[in-house]
């Protein structure tokens, strides 16, 4: 995507941004949605979502960026399925169970790294960057292996610097059919495969992952429990809401938007006037990209109803210099920090009020249009057909 149509992107926001503040609105619903409380703590209704929404739908597993080269790969689990996303000789990035096809065996548990073969530890199976079975050692005593031909790969596409994949081994999906054009844009705009990993990650214990996923999906509190933090330079309840399908885009004001009105576009500070959130349902927050950095925090629910973690990345476009390190180990902290002691800990009250009030709703705004569609989007996905 050229730089003019990425630009074009981001100041539309800019300008429905100043729109909002100048009326003194956020984008907003046509009505409140009440949430029965209940829904966030009943073991039957997590099971369903696991099911219905985890195991099936799409999940953006990793970037582009993540794995440039052939032979690069991630691992993560996730609903208790170990993955493995390896870029291959053909420049495919395929996703695979990390287990070996002999008993099991998790073939890395490196989080991140590259490989000509992958070989396990157990008895030394190897297969090579496409999953195919390479090397069994002393095969001529094993058997009949003609059955194995290698790892169990999962549906997978890559779009937009961005792969997904089903567990679902079953499943067909495209993922332009997934996110639809608009949002594809949206993303291209963020140039997510020329991005730069800082390979230190942050893992923070969160309480049901609904909770957690509707944080990412509010514009209400940022300038409130975030006060002091990373709110401090943003205007309040004023966001723009783009829905695209069960994904979600919203734009937060920045007080730089005070600022913009005598000067020209192309002289606005995009830093200092808005920031940006794409929510990819169900589970993946991308933060930032129309400056220099994102965030994406990725929501990992279980094992239990009230349980889940929230691993946080942080990406530059620039390479990974010794200045840069110092920049992106700083940010983690900040993060990380503002995401257990402010977002985790509010919401961990809530978690434990939930047996208190669970057969009373809770209610999303007019301004909540973001947390409303996810939750329809569950609603219909979990729904227990009579
Ligand atoms: S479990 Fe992998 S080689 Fe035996
Ligand atoms: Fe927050």
């Amino acid at each position: 995507m050229a730089d003019a149509q990425r630009r074009q992107v981001f100041y539309e926001l800019a300008r429905r941004l100043r729109e909002n503040v100048a009326r003194g609105s956020p984008d907003q619903a046509e009505d409140v949605l009440p949430v029965l409380a209940g829904e966030y703590a009943a073991p039957a209704q997590y099971q369903r979502e696991v099911e219905q929404i985890f195991e099936r739908v799409p999940l953006l597993v990793a970037l582009t960026c993540d794995l440039p080269d052939a032979g690069d790969f991630v691992t993560h689990t996730i609903v208790g399925r170990p993955l493995l996303i390896v870029r291959g000789d053909d420049g495919v990035a395929r996703v695979f169970v990390n287990a070996c096809r002999h008993r099991g065996a998790a073939l890395t548990d490196a989080p991140y790294g590259s490989r000509r073969l992958f070989t396990c530890p157990y008895h030394a199976w190897s297969y090579d960057r496409q999953g195919c079975l390479k090397g069994v050692p002393d095969g001529e005593t094993f058997g009949d292996l003609s059955d194995i031909s290698g790892l169990i790969e999962l549906p997978s596409d890559e779009l937009a610097g961005a792969v997904f994949a089903s567990l679902d081994a079953g499943a067909a999906f495209t993922a332009r059919e997934w996110l639809g054009d608009s949002l594809v844009r949206s993303l291209e705009a963020l140039r997510l495969d020329a991005m730069y990993p800082y390979r230190v990650t942050s893992t923070i214990a969160s309480p049901n992952w609904k909770l957690a996923a509707d944080g990412y999906l509010d514009g209400y509190h940022i300038g409130l429990l975030h006060r002091n933090t990373i709110g401090v330079r943003a205007i309040n309840n004023r966001n723009t809401y783009d829905l695209f399908g069960p994904h979600v885009r919203i734009g937060f004001a920045g007080k730089g938007i005070y600022q913009v009105d005598e000067r020209p576009e192309e002289e606005w500070e995009l830093g200092e006037v808005m920031s940006l959130v794409h929510y990819i349902f169900p589970n993946v927050s991308i933060s930032g990209g129309h400056k220099d950095t994102i965030q994406l925090s990725r929501l990992l629910p279980g094992p239990g109803v009230g349980e889940s973690t929230t691993v946080q990345h942080q990406y530059f476009y620039e390479p990974m210099t010794d200045a840069m390190l110092a920049r992106a180990e700083e940010k983690r902290q900040v993060y990380e920090q503002v995401v257990r002691d402010e977002d985790c800990a509010t919401i961990f009250t809530i978690n434990e009020a939930l047996p208190a009030v669970a057969r009373e709703h809770f209610v999303f705004g007019r301004n909540e249009p973001g947390n409303q569609a996810f939750h329809r989007t569950i609603r219909a996905l979990t729904e227990v057909k009579a």
